[in-house]
């Protein structure tokens, strides 16, 4: 089966080829061989491949930056997946997007879950450049089974741009860090947002997934649901416990208003997993568990840098 990634040097990209099946052949598509600012080479080496499937995990990802990049962001994120899947449809392949919690804009009511039936509305031009894009896959592949919408949010990773890093080294130099506590959601190790990918792809039959949403849209994240300053506290206390940092560092909580940035975000983003769950077989992990396996993956350096060693087992 031939696998095509984008963004494959991103955190989800680079994921999915270290718990890659041994039957799936990878062609993994980078910025260098694959910029997704450049479309008709993009169809181009997409045609010549004609894969199987193709997992789109490349995406302008820096919420606040899309806020004065909309034209970029709208390209990779919107015009770029959008013009994959309409040569996948054309090809007859399949089309995996993965998308996000924030497509929604947190105003929910009694803070249920958001399901995969819910209506979007995005707050930032990321959520709209993804939404769009989702509007276009469903609208595209409607009827075909043959395109997945996976949404997910708050990766957490051993390597790449990611809140547990930018935590670990705020840690490193600080007495006291100042984190919101009134955005309600739950990260996704990427671990399970891997497994789950490949998941998708390795199912028989794709109509169970549309079976529970017509549109192929499922949700996946860690189990339980926390907000940003819960998870600094358990990065710092799970930190100190496996001897990755040693500073007593004060965390603190505060609002959103106290912490204005250019893209407003999601006051509440939990996912309603059950589908997934359902349809993939898959219980999913609570948060913190997700967590402290990505945290055993990380070391610190004699120069006070993060990494992680490349042989690292999963
Ligand atoms: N990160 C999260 O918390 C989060 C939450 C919800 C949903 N998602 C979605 O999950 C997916 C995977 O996210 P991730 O965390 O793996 O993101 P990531 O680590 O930021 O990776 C994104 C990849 O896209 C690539 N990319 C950006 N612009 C490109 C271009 N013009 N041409 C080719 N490649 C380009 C990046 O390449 P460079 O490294 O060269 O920039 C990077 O490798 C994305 O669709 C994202 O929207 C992420």
């Amino acid at each position: 089966m031939k696998i095509l990634i984008t963004g494959s040097k991103g955190q989800l990209g680079r994921t999915l080829i270290k718990l890659k099946p041994t039957k799936a052949k990878i062609f993994a598509m980078n910025r260098n061989n694959f910029n997704m600012l450049d479309i008709p080479n993009c169809l181009k080496v997409i045609r010549s491949i004609n894969p199987d499937w193709i997992v789109n995990c490349g995406a302008f990802t820096n919420v606040d930056l899309a806020e004065s990049n909309k034209e970029v962001a709208m390209e990779v994120n919107y015009h770029a997946p959008k013009a994959f899947a309409k040569e996948m449809k054309d090809l007859g392949g399949r089309f995996l997007q993965i998308s996000t919690d924030y497509v929604f804009d947190g105003l929910r009511p009694n803070m249920k879950p958001y399901t995969t039936n819910d209506k979007k509305s995005p707050l930032g031009i990321y959520g709209i450049s993804k939404a769009k894009a989702e509007d276009f896959i469903e609208d595209i592949f409607l009827g075909t089974n043959k395109g997945i919408i996976l949404r997910t949010s708050w990766i957490l990773a051993p390597f790449g741009s990611n809140f547990l890093l930018k935590i670990l080294n705020l840690l490193l130099k600080n007495k006291e860090i100042k984190v919101v506590n009134d955005q309600i959601g739950s990260p996704t190790n990427i671990y399970s947002l891997a497994e789950v990918c490949w998941k998708i792809i390795e199912l028989n039959n794709l109509e169970i997934i549309f079976n529970e949403n017509k549109n192929g849209i499922l949700h996946w994240q860690d189990n339980g649901q926390t907000n940003w300053y819960e998870i600094a506290l358990k990065i710092r206390n799970f930190g100190k416990e496996i001897d990755l940092i040693n500073y007593n560092t004060q965390v603190t909580p505060i609002s959103t208003f106290d912490y204005p940035t250019p893209a407003k975000r999601p006051a509440f983003s939990v996912l309603d997993c059950n589908s997934a769950k359902r349809v993939l077989d898959h219980k999913g992990i609570d948060w913190r568990c997700g967590l402290e396996k990505i945290m055993k993956q990380i070391h610190l350096d004699k120069n006070n840098k993060f990494y992680i060693n490349p042989n690292y087992k999963i």
